[in-house]
């Protein structure tokens, strides 16, 4: 039996365990070949916090009157599976050369380089078919313009962390100013981010709610600052804790906030962005207690 997320509960926790049934379920609905299968199941299933789709179903727990939660699902399911997508592509070794990944090997390291390549490419294009799909559907149907607007919403949003990936591997050992670098964040993970958010907004708001611009506002925010952190957790934690290999950047000459403003000044850049995105939900009230919970975790995460 699926919920909306209980805002006394453990919003993250419940997203989790929603996710882990609800991409096992996604998944099955494929009959792919082997090694890709596995490969697939591997960078999908093994792990990972879940910011996106908490933060999809977060949003749409503003409204939950109106929810049609199986469109939700499915949204939230599809910018994880673009997420899964995003590293498998960021891990080979012609991009961040990374060996470890969720503590897991990485999908390349584990099945080599051309199925990790096409798992990713079918990531992509999985994602756009369980959107468009009827899964967890009982019989309530979603717009044919709300679905148009979501297929928009994640289409535009995987265009921009392509070329935010290609604006951070051309950044590598260059000196870029924070308005460069800015926009290298908010396209290669800020995007995504947003859109997670946006998904739900624009399928249980209508287009004119006032909701909509401040919710998007509020993504940019957190978009942002997700990436700022990233930056930093790459400085100061461990590899055990992170699951993937600490001081990366370093190695490769990446051109992050720490190494543009020092690490001190990276984490005051990364409060002021998160004061950003709380002011942003300030006008929900309480309605945004599951928003505001993410929030917190996303502040004080330590992976
Ligand atoms: C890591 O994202 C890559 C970025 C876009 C910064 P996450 O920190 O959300 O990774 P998982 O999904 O929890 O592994
Ligand atoms: C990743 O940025 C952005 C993506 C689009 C995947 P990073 O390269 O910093 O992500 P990690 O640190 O490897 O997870
Ligand atoms: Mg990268
Ligand atoms: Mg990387
Ligand atoms: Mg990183």
């Amino acid at each position: 039996m699926t919920s909306i997320p209980n805002v006394n509960a453990d919003v993250l926790q419940h997203a989790q365990q929603q996710m882990q049934q609800d991409l096992q379920t996604a998944l099955e609905a494929f009959s792919l070949p082997e090694p890709l299968k596995s490969a697939v199941h591997h960078a999908v299933m093994l792990g990972g916090k879940r910011v996106r789709p908490a933060l999809c179903y977060a949003t749409a727990s503003l409204k939950s009157e109106h929810l049609n939660f199986a469109a939700v699902r499915r949204a939230a399911v599809a910018v994880e599976l673009i997420h899964c997508y995003s590293l498998v592509h960021d891990d080979l070794p012609c991009m961040d050369n990374d060996l470890l990944r969720r503590g897991q090997p990485t999908c390349h390291a584990a099945y080599g380089e051309d199925t990790a390549l096409l798992a990713g490419d079918i990531l992509q294009s999985m994602a756009f078919e369980i959107l468009g799909s009827r899964l967890f559907d009982q019989g309530r149907e979603v717009a044919a313009p709300v679905l148009l607007r979501q297929m928009q919403i994640l289409a535009t949003a995987a265009s921009r962390m392509v070329c935010g990936q290609v604006l951070d591997l051309q950044a590598e050992g260059q000196h870029v100013d924070q308005t460069q670098l800015e926009d290298i964040h908010c396209n290669k993970t800020g995007a995504l981010i947003q859109a997670a958010i946006m998904l739900a907004a624009v399928t249980v708001f209508e287009g004119t709610d006032p909701a909509i611009p401040q919710l998007r506002q509020f993504g940019q925010a957190i978009g942002l600052a997700f990436q700022v952190q990233d930056d930093i957790l790459d400085v100061i934690s461990d590899t055990q804790m992170l699951g993937k290999t600490a001081g990366r950047d370093q190695q490769l000459h990446k051109s992050t906030y720490p190494a543009l403003m020092g690490l001190e000044q990276a984490k005051v850049y990364a409060q002021q962005l998160h004061d950003q995105a709380f002011q942003a939900l300030a006008g929900f009230g309480e309605d945004a207690a599951a928003l505001n919970q993410i929030l917190r975790f996303l502040l004080s995460r330590q992976h």
